[in-house]
């Protein structure tokens, strides 16, 4: 009872754009056990020919028109707290306000690195009546295990940022993580430590194992960094949970055994911080190419210093408002519209999908993430960066 109250209240609120049903975390589950109505499962998944076509109510981030939701219950669950700053701020944030836009009941959660806190909030979320579901996996096994409970239920689900190998998701919306890593190959290579240099030896620091996005940078970095002339790869190892502390440790060692290093391709920003401290005990810091990926404040700043040379800018609503977007859609028994298929390596699925492009930072454009309002300027642009913030352009 309560829940159709709330939907009506919410798809009147809706047409006359008002805020408020929306939000984050209400919680406010109804018992419902979840839209057997509208089919789920591979309806939307179903993928016919390449990126079919909305029916109503324009569509994704481009168009910038919001959908009506009506509504309905949507739950996203991202991965953690500690690898990158995005998963705390910029990507909640930006879900909770589409949330509003297209008048969804959201509840956004994190499963603080734990898949089995994963498939608890899930199953709590899909017990409260949640018409669609997006995950951030923290590995494919568990995720696709969701997504099979789900589709049992008649619950669509979103892979957010990370495709689920194995898994039954309507859709993907990420980033083009192979240009992420092509972006960090190629910017790696302008950077003033290395550039025009006619021998380069460097070591590649990946992420986490269980991410295929980790799996793609990679495969960017790798195919553009192995036809570099002049490049040798000394060493390359991934980190298992894109843990900044194992980073170090691992980066420590290489250091160690490779001084004469002059490039570091390190998968983010969380990690490039420890291969920074690293390079600082060794006075090497400035000295050596140092690749990042999130804008993330620690990132921005070691840009203006001059310690990291570039970092990859992925704003988050050219991700959470399509799959926001989508999942209004889903919940509303329309297809959303995609743009391409990308293909599951482990069952060879076609995925629709939506896929954004990434951006480099280096000093040269450092202010935009902050002037964006992704990075923030309260956090970034304090003590000697103030003068470092206005000097890059930071408005
Ligand atoms: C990736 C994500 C990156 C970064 C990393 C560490 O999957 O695409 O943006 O956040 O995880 O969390």
């Amino acid at each position: 009872m309560r829940k159709g109250a709330l939907s009506t209240a919410c798809a009147v609120a809706g047409i006359i754009a008002l805020a408020g049903c929306g939000s984050s975390s209400s919680g406010g589950g109804s018992g419902s056990s979840g839209g057997s109505s509208g089919g789920g499962s591979s309806a939307a998944a179903g993928g016919s020919t390449g990126g079919s076509t909305a029916t109503g109510g324009g569509s994704t981030a481009a168009s910038g028109g919001s959908i009506d939701g009506k509504g309905a219950k949507v739950g996203f669950i991202l991965p953690d707290r500690q690898s990158s700053n995005r998963w705390i701020s910029s990507d909640p944030q930006a879900l909770k306000a589409r949330c509003k836009a297209d008048n969804l009941n959201c509840d956004i959660q994190n499963a603080n690195n734990s898949a089995q806190q994963m498939t608890t909030i899930a199953t709590t979320m899909m017990n409260n009546g949640v018409k669609v579901l997006g995950l951030v996996n923290l590995d494919s096994a568990s995720a696709a295990q969701i997504e099979k409970t789900a589709k049992s239920k008649g619950i669509y689900t979103i892979d957010y940022d990370r495709l689920t190998l194995g898994g039954s998701a309507s859709l993907y919306v990420s980033f083009d993580n192979t240009k992420v890593g092509e972006l960090q190959g190629k910017t790696l290579t302008q950077c003033s430590q290395v550039k025009g240099k006619s021998a380069v030896k460097y070591v590649d620091l990946n992420g986490a194992p269980t991410d295929n996005n980790a799996t793609l940078f990679k495969q960017g970095y790798d195919s553009v960094l192995k036809k570099q002339k002049g490049w040798t790869k000394l060493a390359d190892q991934s980190v298992p949970d894109w843990d900044n502390q194992k980073a170090g440790i691992i980066f420590t060692s290489m250091l160690q055994k490779n001084p004469d290093m002059n490039a570091v391709m390190v998968a983010n920003d969380g990690m490039a911080g420890s291969v920074v401290t690293a390079l600082k005990k060794q006075g090497l810091a400035g000295k050596v190419a140092v690749s990042g990926q999130d804008a993330t404040v620690e990132g921005l700043q070691r840009i203006m210093d001059g310690t990291q040379c570039f970092t990859i800018y992925k704003p988050s609503k050219l991700e959470a408002f399509p799959a926001v977007d989508a999942a209004a859609q889903l919940a509303t028994g329309q297809v959303p519209k995609t743009t391409q298929k990308i293909k599951d390596t482990q069952t060879g699925r076609m995925v629709p999908s939506i896929l954004a492009t990434p951006i480099a930072i280096t000093k040269a454009n450092v202010a935009r993430p902050i002037n964006d309002g992704y990075t923030p300027k309260s956090t970034t642009c304090t003590g000697a960066y103030a003068a470092k913030c206005t000097a890059a352009g930071v408005k």
